[in-house]
Order: C-alpha cells, then structure tokens, then sequence
C-alpha cells in the first residue's frame, strides 16, 4: 500500500525540521517544500523524505506541487517583514491562497501554525496577520479538514529565541533588556511536533484551534536569568521602559542583521501566555525549559569544558 505523502511547507526550518523527523519515523512518505533544496539537506538522509523545490507565493507552481498530496502543514512564517516581502504575504495571503488550492485538488486535511494571541486586534503586524490567516483558512473550512495551532514562543536544540540571548549573554558586559516584564509560556519543539503529527490523523482535532504552551511562565527578565544559569555566567542585566524598548528596537531596525523590530516589541505588549491547559488530546505532558536548554546550551566540546572550567574557577 502507498505510504500517505504529507507535505510540509517551511519543513525546513526550526519546527519544520522537528516534524519532518517524527513524520518520517511514524511511517509517512514526507515532501519537503523549500526555495532552496541546500537548506533542507539535512533532512535527505531521513527514509521517507523527499525535498522539492517551490516559490510557494507563485500559486501555479505551489498548485503542481501539491497535486497528489493527501495532507498539508503550513509551518512558514517569517518574523521581520522586508519592503519584498510583508507578513499579509506570507501569514495571510499565502494560507488564503494555499487553502483554495487543497479545495481544489480535493486535499481534505491541512494542518497550520499559527501564533497564540494572534488576534486581529492585536498590537503588532506579526499577529494580526496570523489572526487573517487563520480566518482565511476556516473560510474553507466546509471543504478541507483543518487544525490550527498557537503555540507560545518554542525552544528546542536550534531555537532562535534562547540561542540568542544565549549568544548576546555570552558576548556582551551587560544585557540590556527591552519589555523586561512581558510574559512567556515557552513551549518544547518536540512537545509541539508531537501534537502536529498526533492531529494528522485524529478526526476529533478538525476544524480546531489549540493553544501550546509549556508548563510555566516567565517573565522576559527571568527567561534570560535561567539561561545565564544554565551557563553559569553572571550579566548585569538593565530592563528597558517602554519608551527606550522602542527606541532600542528602532536601533536594531538599522543594523544589517534583523535581531529585533519595533513589530517585535508590539508582540509582547500582550504576554504570551494562555490561560487553558495543554491540550489532553494528544497526550503530551509538556517538558520544562530547565529539562531541555542545557542539552543544546551548553557547549561540550573539551574547548567548551575548559572555557566552563576557567570560569567556575574564576580564572
Ligand atoms: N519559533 C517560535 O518560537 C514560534 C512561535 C510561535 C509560532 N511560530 C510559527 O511557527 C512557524 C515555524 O517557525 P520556525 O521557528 O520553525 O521558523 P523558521 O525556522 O524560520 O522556518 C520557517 C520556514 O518558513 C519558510 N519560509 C520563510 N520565508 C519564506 C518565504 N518567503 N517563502 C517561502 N518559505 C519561506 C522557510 O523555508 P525555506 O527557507 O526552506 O524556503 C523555513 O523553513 C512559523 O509560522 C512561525 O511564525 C514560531
């Protein structure tokens, strides 16, 4: 019999990569949708996985691609808008348009990512294009099997958010901090992954929408204490007004490499927490930051260990 062939949109990416592996070890034939098939080439040596390559704003090319397809997930986003390529682009635009396609071609499963707190009377771009997308999928909802999901921000072995300020604890004297006090509920990547491939087959999650998130809440100030912790480095640490949070990002907005923008601070004007439990559905007991982030934090290398050494003795 035919393997059921999901295909993943952004399966080359953080999360992407994490349900890539645990589709592929459930048994499922696995089409990876890149721009640039170097990107995914991690993946190539899992069994099941086949990377394509596809402008997926180009709707033909994205249609042809599909075509055959029993399942979709939609894991692109992007979190800095460019004057090329906007947030209605790739959060709203792009679900709309990905959503007719699987109508069309008769494809009756999609699952989505999307953020939590999306709302489209949210503060910042980021969110409330997330919150468009979702509407423009559940449009269709007649007609294709849809699950959405909103998870917090999510760390993992590849994270961008705590390998970050993991790296900026590491190199700078102090860390100076914008929304000091906005709220998180992070989520573990394999936690999420979980949850995408659990749903796939699960008729109970179509047509709904679950919030992700781990099993405790941290304020900014405390997420950059527990990684300082885990790297047993010690940083003064300045927290931002508000006022000077917008001004620190509006700074960041110049430099060549996008670490933070104005939309960004906008984002955690409302804190990413949730107020309902971690979905039972899928029979996931989430796992806490402080069980996952020395594995990845935490340099091994007899170089790293020396450096470790050096600093426990304070030399
Ligand atoms: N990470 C978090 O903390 C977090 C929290 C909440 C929600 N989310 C959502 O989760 C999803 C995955 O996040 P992630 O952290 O895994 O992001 P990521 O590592 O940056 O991966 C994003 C993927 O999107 C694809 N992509 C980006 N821009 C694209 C474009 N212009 N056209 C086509 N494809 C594009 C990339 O594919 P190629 O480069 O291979 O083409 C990449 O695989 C996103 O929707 C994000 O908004 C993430």
């Amino acid at each position: 019999m035919r393997l059921k062939e999901i295909c993943v949109l952004g399966g080359s990416g953080f999360v992407g990569s994490a349900v890539v592996a645990k589709l592929d070890a459930a048994g499922y034939a696995v089409k990876v949708v890149t721009r640039r098939r170097d990107t995914a080439k991690h993946l190539l040596l899992l069994p099941n996985v086949q990377v394509v390559e596809c402008n997926v704003l180009d709707q033909q090319a994205l249609s042809a691609t599909l075509k055959g397809v029993d399942a979709v997930i939609n894991l692109i986003g992007i979190l800095h808008q460019s004057r090329r390529l906007s947030f209605n682009a790739v959060h709203h635009q792009l679900p709309a348009k990905l959503v007719k396609i699987c109508a069309d071609l008769d494809i009756t499963r999609l699952l989505h990512m999307s953020s939590l707190c999306a709302e489209q009377n949210a503060p910042s771009q980021y969110l409330q294009s997330k919150a468009l997308g979702e509407a423009a999928l559940l449009a269709l909802q007649d007609k294709v099997n849809i699950t959405i999901f909103k998870p917090s921000i999510i760390f993992g072995r590849g994270d961008a958010f705590i390998n970050l300020f993991a790296s900026l604890v590491k190199h700078l004297p102090v860390v100076i901090l914008a929304k000091p006090d906005a709220k998180f509920q992070p989520i573990w990547v394999e936690d999420v992954a979980s949850c995408f491939v659990k749903s796939l087959d699960n008729i109970d999650t179509y047509s709904k929408t679950y919030e992700l998130v781990g099993p405790k809440v941290y304020s900014f100030r405390e997420l950059i204490k527990q990684v300082m912790k885990t790297l047993n480095i010690q940083r003064p640490m300045i927290g931002l007004s508000d006022k000077l949070s917008y001004m620190q990002a509006f700074m960041m907005e110049l430099l060549p490499i996008k670490l933070m923008s104005r939309d960004n601070v906008r984002s955690m004007e409302v804190d990413s927490v949730s107020a309902n439990p971690f979905p039972e559905i899928f029979g996931v007991i989430p796992t806490a930051l402080e069980a996952v982030i020395p594995e990845y934090l935490v340099d091994e290398t007899p170089r790293g260990a020396y450096d470790r050494f050096r600093r426990y003795a304070a030399r």
